[in-house]
């Protein structure tokens, strides 16, 4: 019996940014009130944790040495005092986006994000202030208030998802963001109407969960638009009716293409799924001129900014984004997963490969090539 205990395991720790990540053997204390230990089964590849190892944090407290991972999923080992939403044995979603039912916008109906982010998410550490990792004596930040590339992780409750046990874990843990952070983008943010024309940019696991949630809202018209060509196919096969590759077209900017595909004055919805300040702006004039939604779902870099002419919003453009697709965590991630269970939400497709912990930093290295999208570690 571990519970009480510290545990010894292994772990994916980014020492440096900039650097790749080593595979170390780490110490994670157990539980206290109001957190749970999590033996992990299965985490995915995100590029949000490629940002951090590129240097490129979306909070300035997001510091090395800390542990990576954000798209888990695992079994409860221990629960610490006064925790009522899960148990030892519970199979679980990490939620990097929690929902503790007690802040300002939990308790609204206008909002998924939860106020429990400004207390774990970005400061990488637990509530209290502390971390449950040290290495060789070294503390190491939490990350998103997850780290999953660790084969044992303490999160907060308010952060805990109980799911149905027969969910596969090394499938469902893409719902624990880039699969409900795209399909939610097009359904709950935008709400893209049926018989509507959609442009996607940017085809990880994240734009095609987007692709895939355009397709169930009924979209006529779904443009896929990635530079890397090998996207086309899966993308067809997920639901786009085009591929577009900014790279075939020289020195005409993507949103011209897209205007014209589109008879002149643009898409109703269009999404960026990558993070860059540059095709933010092409998705913002590619989308209609009077009536179109430009989503922006990536996480650009806090140095980046985008400028547009104001006059482009006047005629009712509207220029917005969502945060894990608009879903809550703990009222959603159980649906989506019996979404999976019903054959009615795709993963399989966004998983390309299955990995072991040692093998992730060429699984980001494939990433950086716009290559694949998803590497699923199994522990
Ligand atoms: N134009 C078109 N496509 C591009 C461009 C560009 N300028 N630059 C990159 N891409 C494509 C890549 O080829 C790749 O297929 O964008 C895709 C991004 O996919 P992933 O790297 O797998 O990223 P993903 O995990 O899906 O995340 C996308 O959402 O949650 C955020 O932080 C995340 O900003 C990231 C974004
Ligand atoms: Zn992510």
């Amino acid at each position: 019996d571990t519970a009480g205990k510290s545990i010894t395991c292994k772990a994916a720790v980014l020492w440096e940014f900039n650097k790749p990540l080593s595979i170390e053997t780490i110490e994670v204390a157990p539980p206290k009130a109001g957190e749970v230990r999590i033996k992990v089964v299965a985490n995915s590849t995100c590029h949000s944790d490629l940002h951090v190892m590129n240097g490129m944090p979306w909070d300035k407290r997001m510091q090395c040495p800390l542990i990576l991972g954000h798209e888990g999923a695992g079994i409860v080992e221990s629960v610490g005092a006064g925790v009522t939403d899960v148990q030892p044995g519970d199979h679980v979603i990490p939620l990097w986006n929690p929902q503790c039912r007690k802040c300002e916008n939990c308790k609204s109906n206008r909002t998924n994000v939860c106020s429990g982010l400004d207390d774990t998410h970005y400061t990488g550490l637990m509530t209290d202030g502390t971390s449950r990792f040290t290495c060789n004596g070294t503390v190491l930040n939490h990350f998103m208030g997850c780290s999953t590339f660790s084969e044992y992780t303490v999160i907060c409750d308010m952060a805990v998802c109980k799911i149905n046990p027969e969910a596969p874990l090394d499938k469902v843990c893409v719902i624990g963001c880039g699969i409900s952070t795209g399909y939610g983008a097009a359904i709950n943010s935008a709400k893209v109407k049926e018989g509507s024309s959609c442009a996607v940019f940017g085809l990880g696991a994240v734009g095609l969960s987007a692709v895939m949630g355009c397709k169930a809202a009924g979209a006529k018209t779904i443009i896929a638009i990635d530079i890397n060509p090998d996207k086309a196919q899966l993308a067809k096969k997920i639901g786009a009716t085009k591929f577009l590759n900014p790279k075939d077209f020289g020195d005409t900017p993507i949103e011209t293409v897209i205007l014209k595909e589109s008879g002149g004055n643009g898409v109703d919805y269009t999404f960026e799924c990558i993070g860059n300040a540059a095709t933010v702006k092409s998705a913002f004039y590619s989308s209609h001129k009077a009536w179109g939604v430009c989503e922006v779902v990536g996480i650009t870099a806090l140095t980046k900014e985008v400028s547009i002419i104001p006059l482009a919003l006047v005629a009712g453009r509207k220029w917005q984004g969502s945060l894990f697709g608009g879903y809550r965590g703990k009222d959603d991630v159980p649906k989506l997963v019996e979404q999976y269970m019903n054959k009615e939400l795709n993963i399989d497709d966004f998983i390309s490969q299955n990995i072991k912990l040692e093998e992730v930093n060429e699984a980001f290295d494939l990433m950086r090539e716009g290559k694949f999208a998803r590497s699923v570690v199994k522990y």
